[in-house]
């Protein structure tokens, strides 16, 4: 395997480290190893790290708050690039706000609340960034990230800029047109509203989650939810919580949800995956599909 080299710290003002360990950056606590780490805390950097990407011919993968991915191997052969500093900074301006991806959401959700402001009161218990939540077009049933949008500012592998207009954007059920860019910023517009009305607002969304494992760790709901009814509800009818495959388990809270409980690694957690997947299409002839994102080593 040729090894992934990183320039000279002081050259590049990017913080590089080399088998960079990233247990602390899944949620799901998989362990694993990116044979290189990026983080970078300006749009300066970032050029400079998408220059250096396409002069190696390195690939990269972009970690927001690793809510939604699964380490899928211990050894990941492919840098992973972190958004700081600059792109974890926001701003209220009447009933906008501006952040940069690495926000978190249920941050904004906060400020938005303290604001008087309403929009995102179901981002609230939505963990992850707000570029992995623009990616993948987080929400739930009521909301979806797309709802709020007036723009988005990206780069492409190029480095080149854009601002896309909410209409450019194409958003469906937990997919968007923004994937395979690298979002930097973007502008949710709000509305205001009366506290005690937003107050009702976090109070439903919040009464919602009370059948998810709270404190375990997971990725969120691994499956999307097939056309005109829901994983979790399948799962479960298939007969399979409590599952297993080392210490990944279908959760016995919500079937949707599959926890690690003590050393799951990312072979074990796709394998149980595809068992589920498995059972479900013998027993009911639904397909299911993953929500999260897989990632993998190419060699
Ligand atoms: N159900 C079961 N057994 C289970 C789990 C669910 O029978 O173990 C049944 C429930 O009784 C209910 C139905 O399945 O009738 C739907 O369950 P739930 O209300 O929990 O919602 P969901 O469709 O499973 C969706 C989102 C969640 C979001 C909740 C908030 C998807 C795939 N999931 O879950 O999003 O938090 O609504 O209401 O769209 C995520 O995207 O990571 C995620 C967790």
């Amino acid at each position: 395997m040729p090894t992934l080299r990183a320039p000279a710290q002081e050259e590049t003002g990017i913080k590089w480290i080399e088998n960079a360990p990233l247990d602390g950056l899944n949620s799901m606590g998989l362990r694993a190893t990116a044979r290189l780490l990026a983080s970078v805390a300006s749009e300066k950097d970032l050029l400079r790290f998408l220059e250096w990407a396409k002069e190696t011919g390195e690939k990269f993968v972009v970690l927001g708050g690793g809510t939604n991915v699964i380490l899928g191997d211990p050894m990941l052969d492919f840098a992973i690039l972190r958004l700081d500093g600059d792109f974890a900074k926001y701003v209220l301006e009447g009933n906008k706000i501006t952040a940069g991806a690495a926000v978190p959401l249920a941050r904004l959700a906060q400020e938005a609340v303290k604001a008087a402001l309403t929009g995102l009161e179901e981002a609230s218990y939505i963990p992850g960034t707000l570029g992995g939540a623009l990616a993948g077009n987080a929400g739930t049933p009521q909301w979806q990230i797309s709802d709020n949008v007036k723009w988005v500012e990206a780069l492409d592998r190029k480095g080149q800029r854009r601002r896309f207009a909410a209409p450019e954007i194409t958003f469906e059920y937990r997919r968007s047109t923004l994937a395979g860019w690298v979002i930097t910023r973007a502008c949710l517009a709000l509305k205001t509203d009366r506290p005690e009305n937003i107050a009702q607002r976090l109070e439903a969304a919040k009464v919602r989650r009370i059948g998810q494992p709270r404190g375990a760790r997971s990725a969120g709901c691994i499956f999307k939810n097939p056309p005109g009814d829901t994983a979790g509800r399948l799962i479960d009818a298939a007969g399979l919580k409590g599952l297993r495959r080392g210490d990944a388990v279908v959760s016995r809270h919500h079937a949707n949800f599959i926890v690690n409980e003590g050393n799951a690694t990312g072979p074990e957690v796709i394998e149980l995956i595809a068992e589920v997947r498995r059972r479900v299409l013998e027993q009911f002839n639904v397909s299911l599909e993953t929500e999260v994102q897989i990632l993998r080593s190419t060699t």
